[in-house]
């Protein structure tokens, strides 16, 4: 069944664990981010980015994929879809197909307006019980060991009075591989906000490559939802270059080249990467 999450997220702020937010990329990713959730009896956030849906065919062609995939699936965990990224009109389109959750992400907006779209945002999706999640700062994209710009606590404190209910922040975290000499989280400035506004699940994007021990104060510290995309890319591809490299070489005889069996160890992959960060972030089970 599709939830809001708003109850997961603010679970785990409470008692310090935290929810993975994964990103979906087709059919495979989809049955593969179900299985991990149903495998461990957790609770998933499975999100699209604007270029993956138009990758996939559209919003509604993913929600009617994830919505199948679970009725197939005997899906008996608490499921968010959410729109990751999304600009203003990303948002308002997923909130009339139903999505459970929206990112409105207006970073690159000056912050007046930003706000200001936000608020009508809040107010489209509250109005249907979907959940919004903002960003305040930059999330870097990958082009310097700094990451992005930090979010400040005056922002965190304006996007929680306009009703967002959950809050990425820019501190220090890079979309994809982390650069060379990564300065890591800054985790004075994740206390101050998150102290500033107790209670808020707060979102680290860049889940990616952060290494356990950073993964694991953040959580201790307010985060509640973790962003993982390139992390199962990666293991992905490296289990899709193992199998093509065992099995396919046709001159002795293999049949690898069957695209269900070809995408199999890749798609296994994923469930079992996505199993051990739901280990590291102690997600927990349902009841
Ligand atoms: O919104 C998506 C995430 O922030 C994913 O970031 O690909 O670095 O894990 P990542
Ligand atoms: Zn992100």
């Amino acid at each position: 069944y599709l939830v809001n999450g708003n109850d997961i997220f603010k679970a785990a702020r409470e008692n310090h664990y935290a929810v993975g937010a994964y990103n979906t990329n087709n059919l495979e990713w989809t049955r593969a981010l179900l299985r991990g959730a149903k495998e461990t009896r957790t609770p998933l956030l499975i999100q699209v980015s604007t270029g993956a849906a138009k990758y996939m065919g559209g919003y509604k062609t993913v929600k009617d994929l994830v919505l199948n995939e679970m009725d197939n699936m005997d899906i008996d965990v608490p499921v968010i879809l959410n729109l990751d990224h999304g600009d203003y009109e990303s948002a308002k389109e997923c909130i009339a197909l139903g999505y459970s959750s929206v990112m409105f992400d207006g970073h690159n907006l000056p912050t007046d307006e930003n706000l200001a779209k936000t608020k009508e945002i809040v107010k489209l999706a509250h109005e249907r019980g979907i959940s919004v999640e903002a960003e305040i700062g930059k999330i870097g994209e990958n082009q310097g060991a700094d990451g992005g710009e930090l979010a400040s606590v005056e922002d965190a404190k304006t996007f929680v009075a306009a009703g967002v209910d959950k809050l990425a922040c820019g501190i220090g975290n890079i979309h994809g591989v982390y650069p060379e000499g990564w300065k890591g989280l800054n985790f004075d400035r994740l206390k101050e906000i998150a102290e500033a506004v107790p209670g808020e699940p707060l979102v680290l994007h860049g889940g990616s490559g952060i290494p356990q021990d950073q993964i694991e104060k953040a959580i201790k510290l307010g985060i509640a939802k973790i962003n993982i995309n390139t992390e199962f890319q990666l293991a992905f591809q490296a289990a899709t270059r193992k199998y093509i490299e065992d099995k396919m070489d046709l001159d002795k005889g293999n049949k690898g080249y069957d695209p269900r069996k070809l995408l199999r160890a890749g798609t296994d992959a994923i469930t079992d990467s996505m199993k051990e960060m739901i280990s590291w972030m102690g997600t927990a089970p349902i009841d």
